[in-house]
This record gives structure tokens, C-alpha cells and sequence, in this order.
């Protein structure tokens, strides 16, 4: 039904780790979600879910060999997911033109298609931001990061793109750091979300389990989930995960122990002689 690309022409701000957690945030809600692995240089969607087997991925079907639908696999959560492929192999067969059509075919199948762009101004980058009908700019709050932001909201514009917002990313609430209202009048684009640092978003890359499932109550899916709800319409909970809970449930065991421990008459453990 509705495309949706995380939008940024600088590296490194938190594309697809917003996108991925995401997707995994709507998924989890009953929503039917695809998340399409566009950076095809440096595909890292299956990295970052742990899933690495994926013989047909999306630069067999922009190289033509492939329908999309052959390379759509099962994630966690009932989520789907396009991979693009680690060898750099095929890229000089990709034919870019090909994602938005993808992406169309696609939309007909799901509530949402989450695009993961590449980073830059490469034909790579623009076919992702030309592929989808709604973005999200992401960028960071230092003064250079102002100038890209600009850049990509200024394309997405032109390509009649519908625009959410920005999307702060990595707030530490420094004061060197550009405050919303200030991104606001540079970009002219309201912010839709403020996201801030978390050391668990990079634990979690690192240990290829999306913060989703490892943390999902950290500051950084607080704020994630609450942009969920904007993007759904209405308010979205929080994923609970099944570790979360086995932890809740072993710790409501042991003090529910505890107290029927206290709670026995005062029996000598001796008999008496
Ligand atoms: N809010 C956050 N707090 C802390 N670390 C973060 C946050 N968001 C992302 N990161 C970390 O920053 C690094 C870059 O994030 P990510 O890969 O999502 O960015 P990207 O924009 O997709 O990068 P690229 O442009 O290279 O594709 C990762 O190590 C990720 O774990
Ligand atoms: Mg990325």
C-alpha cells in the first residue's frame, strides 16, 4: 500500500538501523511489512538480522533474471525482506530503473515497503529515493550534517515524494548540537522524530540481533515506536519479546518463592529431642 525510503545522502546516520526496527515495530503490530535491502554496494539488512542464505536477492531481479517475488524471504516477526546481494559480483548487470517497478509490484502484497537507501548521490541512492511514494529524511544534529539534509529534502521535493519529516538521529541533547526548531526553519520540513544516542543500537548491530528484539525498551524504541504510531495512525505497543517476558515471568517466580518461603509456620528444622 505505502513505500516508504529513509532518505539520506550522508553515511553512517542510522538509515537502516531506523528502517529495519522499523519494520520489525510494524510487523510486530499485525502489519504486513516488507523491508527491500536497497544499498546494493554494501547490503547489511541480513547482516543485521543474522540471515545470511539468500541465493536470489534484489540484484538478480534488477539484472533482470529474477521476478521480486522470488527473492522475498521470511524475517522475524512475520516480516519479509528483499536482500541485496554481499558480492559486489552482479552490480555492473543492475539495471537501477528496475526498483521502482519492483517496488510497485510489491505495494500490491503489503500494508508497507520500507526502503533501505545507500548512502550518497549515486545512481544507486536516487533510484531508492525515486522508488518510493513517502520519505523520511534522517540526519544527525551537527551543522554539517544542515547541508545534506537540505539536499535530500530538496530532491525528494522535486520528485513529488510525500514528506513525513526529518529525523533527528543520535541526540545526546549536547548543546553544541542544532535543536529541532532550528532543523526545522534550515530544513523546512518538520521534525517527526527525535531519536537519541543508545549504546544498544550498536551492541545490537554487533551482535546481529536487531534492538527490537534484544532491547525493545530502550530510549531508542521508545521513540522509534512513537513514530510507528504517526506512520500507522494510531498509537503502536511496544514489541514485547519472548525473552523479555521469560525474564519477567522468572523474576515474578522467584520473589512469589520468596514470600511463600516467609510465609510457611515457623516448623524447627530439628526434631526435637
Ligand atoms: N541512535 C543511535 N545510537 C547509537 N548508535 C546508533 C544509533 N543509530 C545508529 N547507530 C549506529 O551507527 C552506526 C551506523 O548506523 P546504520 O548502519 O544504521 O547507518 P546507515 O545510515 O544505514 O549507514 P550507511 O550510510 O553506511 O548505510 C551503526 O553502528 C549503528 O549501530
Ligand atoms: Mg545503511
Amino acid at each position: 500500500m505505502t513505500s516508504i525510503v529513509f532518505a539520506s545522502g550522508k553515511g553512517g546516520v542510522g538509515k537502516s538501523s531506523i528502517c529495519l526496527n522499523m519494520a520489525l515495530i510494524l510487523a510486530k503490530s499485525g502489519k504486513k511489512v516488507v523491508i527491500v535491502d536497497a544499498d546494493m554496494a554494501m547490503a547489511n539488512i541480513g547482516l543485521m538480522l543474522g540471515i545470511e542464505r539468500t541465493p536470489i536477492t534484489l540484484n538478480h531481479v534488477l539484472s533482470g533474471e529474477n521476478a521480486i517475488a522470488d527473492a522475498v524471504y521470511d524475517g522475524p516477526w512475520g516480516l519479509r525482506y528483499v536482500p541485496s546481494e554481499l558480492s559486489t559480483e552482479r552490480l555492473s548487470s543492475v539495471d537501477y530503473s528496475k526498483l521502482k517497478d519492483a517496488v510497485l509490484e510489491l505495494e500490491k502484497h503489503y500494508d508497507y515497503v520500507l526502503i533501505d537507501p545507500a548512502p550518497g548521490w549515486m545512481v544507486d541512492a536516487k533510484s531508492a529515493m525515486d522508488s518510493a511514494s513517502e520519505a523520511y529524511v534522517i540526519l544527525t544534529p551537527e551543522p554539517p550534517a544542515m547541508a545534506d539534509g537540505l539536499k535530500v529534502k530538496n530532491y525528494l521535493e522535486r520528485k513529488g515524494t510525500k514528506l513525513n519529516g526529518a529525523i533527528v538521529n543520535m541526540v545526546l541533547n549536547d548543546p553544541s548540537e542544532v535543536k529541532p526548531s532550528e532543523i526545522e526553519s534550515l530544513l523546512g520540513i518538520k521534525v517527526a522524530a527525535i531519536l537519541p544516542e543508545d549504546r544498544m543500537v550498536r551492541r545490537a548491530s554487533a551482535s546481529q540481533q536487531p534492538i527490537a528484539m534484544q532491547s525493545p525498551h530502550s530510549p531508542f524504541m521508545l521513540a522509534l515506536t512513537k513514530l510507528a504510531g504517526q506512520i500507522t495512525g494510531h498509537a503502536v505497543a511496544l514489541p514485547e519479546t519472548k525473552v523479555k517476558k521469560g525474564i519477567l515471568r522468572s523474576l515474578v517466580e522467584f520473589f512469589r518463592n520468596l514470600f511463600r518461603k516467609k510465609e510457611k509456620p515457623n516448623v524447627p528444622v530439628t526434631a526435637p529431642k
